[in-house]
């Protein structure tokens, strides 16, 4: 039995909903929403839209003229106490007059934590927890990446129902449908990197930008990497085109040549080098660890056959994984398949994959599931089990609601 009533859960919902819509414009901070509540209904509420913004909190006091005696705040973060480039909102919620604070999580960053202790000393009442498996989610980068200094790793592949990713030709555009691949684009946008390995930048030649219902006015574009041992991919490809917007990073091997890197470097590329694994590709671990200290908190992986294995099996480093099938064969004995490199050989030797969800996007199967060892809270860092996947919940549900044909 919760100690939330349906009521008090509602508004905790909306102010989760409100934090949605920072979707790809609020990194390096979290998606925050906030809701005031008088007399059992919402009167206000807000969210933080993106890096020196106003906080939720202060956006959803803002619209009461910061005046909200006796109102409850719902708030999917622990209100921070600290100066930044905006002001503490403990402060702004003290001044305003709100009787109580409903929030789900701590901020698991040590400079803007204490604010509930803040404010309780000052005689708001404050309760913890609502919702805090939804909120977990909803800012599953943010907390990772704080908790880690780790980006959070996400995979997107699309196959035909006998698992095959391109033909036994190479021909791999399109698999999926345009419902499943307007998906992808709005993945895209909410993520700091997306990573492709050679293969699929020679054979594809992909943009690698976020174009979500084909809109190409994009708050920020992701930044682009491609693993390249030798340094051999064409200058020419789209993801070199600086025009694009975000820097554009090749990782290389150690031993690759100094003239290519230094080319690279003076067209305004970024070059980072990754040790060899024993099978001889790059560090993947390795790529992760750089990303990471670049102040990336995500990173989308579209890989081929090679990359997904590498990924998923031989140096795991996937914490989420989204797959389309499209109602189709494709056959051959040649043709890739989603997972190539060497396999397993025995069974036993499988890692585990638990499915998320389950639903059909346009005429294709969506899959969304999480890789054995894929990031997830200790107990003490979420009080509530997953439910699901928070950030992308509600659009899913919605989309999987949709007919077959509709535009998504
Ligand atoms: N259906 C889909 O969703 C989808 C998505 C993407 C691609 N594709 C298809 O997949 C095919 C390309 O796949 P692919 O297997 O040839 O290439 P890939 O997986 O895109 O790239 C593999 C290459 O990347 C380099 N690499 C460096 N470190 C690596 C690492 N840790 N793991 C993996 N690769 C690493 C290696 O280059 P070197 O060879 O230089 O050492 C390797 O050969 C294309 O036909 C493309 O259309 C399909």
């Amino acid at each position: 039995m919760s100690r939330w009533t349906p009521k008090q859960t509602g508004f905790m919902k909306e102010a989760l909903r409100l934090a949605r819509q920072g979707w790809g414009q609020v990194s390096p901070n979290p998606m925050v929403g906030a809701v005031l509540v008088k007399d059992d209904e919402i009167v206000a509420g807000g969210w933080h839209t993106g890096p020196g913004q106003p906080h939720a909190e202060a956006a959803a006091l803002a619209e009461l003229d910061h005046k909200a005696r006796g109102c409850d705040l719902y708030v999917n973060l622990e209100p921070c106490d600290h100066q930044g480039r905006t002001g503490p909102c403990t402060e702004l919620i003290l001044e305003s007059g709100v009787k109580k604070v409903y929030y789900s999580l701590p901020d698991p960053n040590p400079t803007a934590s204490g604010g509930a202790a803040k404010l309780e000393e000052a005689g708001v009442e404050v309760d913890r927890g609502l919702l805090a498996g939804e909120a977990w989610e909803l800012n599953q980068f943010f907390f990772k990446f704080v908790l880690t200094g780790k980006p959070f790793v996400v995979l997107k592949t699309a196959a035909s129902l006998d698992g095959k990713i391109a033909t036994s030709a190479g021909d791999s555009r399109w698999i999926s449908s345009k419902a499943a691949r307007n998906f992808g684009h709005h993945i895209r946008a909410g993520v700091d990197a997306i990573l492709v390995g050679r293969g699929t930048a020679e054979k594809d030649d992909p943009e690698l930008s976020a174009r979500p219902w084909g809109r190409r006015k994009m708050h920020r574009q992701p930044w682009r990497i491609v693993l390249d041992p030798t340094l051999r991919l064409p200058a020419g490809l789209k993801l070199f085109d600086r025009k694009l917007g975000g820097p554009t990073v090749v990782v290389c091997a150690p031993e690759a040549d100094e003239e290519a890197k230094s080319t690279l470097r003076r067209r305004g590329h970024t070059v980072w080098e990754a040790p060899r694994t024993p099978g001889g590709l790059l560090s993947l671990s390795s790529v992760m660890e750089q990303v990471g200290a670049a102040g990336l908190q995500s990173v989308l992986i579209e890989p081929g056959a090679t990359l997904a294995a590498s990924a998923l099996q031989e140096d795991p480093v996937a914490d989420l994984l989204h797959v389309f099938l499209a109602p189709t064969f494709i056959g051959g004995q040649t043709a890739p398949s989603l997972l190539g490199g060497k396999g397993v050989r025995q069974l036993t030797e499988t890692r585990e994959v638990e499915i998320i969800k389950l639903g059909r996007m346009g005429p294709d199967i969506h899959l969304l599931l999480r890789p054995e060892g894929g990031f997830r809270p200790t107990r003490t860092q979420s009080p509530a089990p997953i439910l699901g996947y928070g950030n992308l919940d509600d659009d899913l549900d919605e989309i999987y609601r949709q007919e077959p044909g509709e535009e998504i």
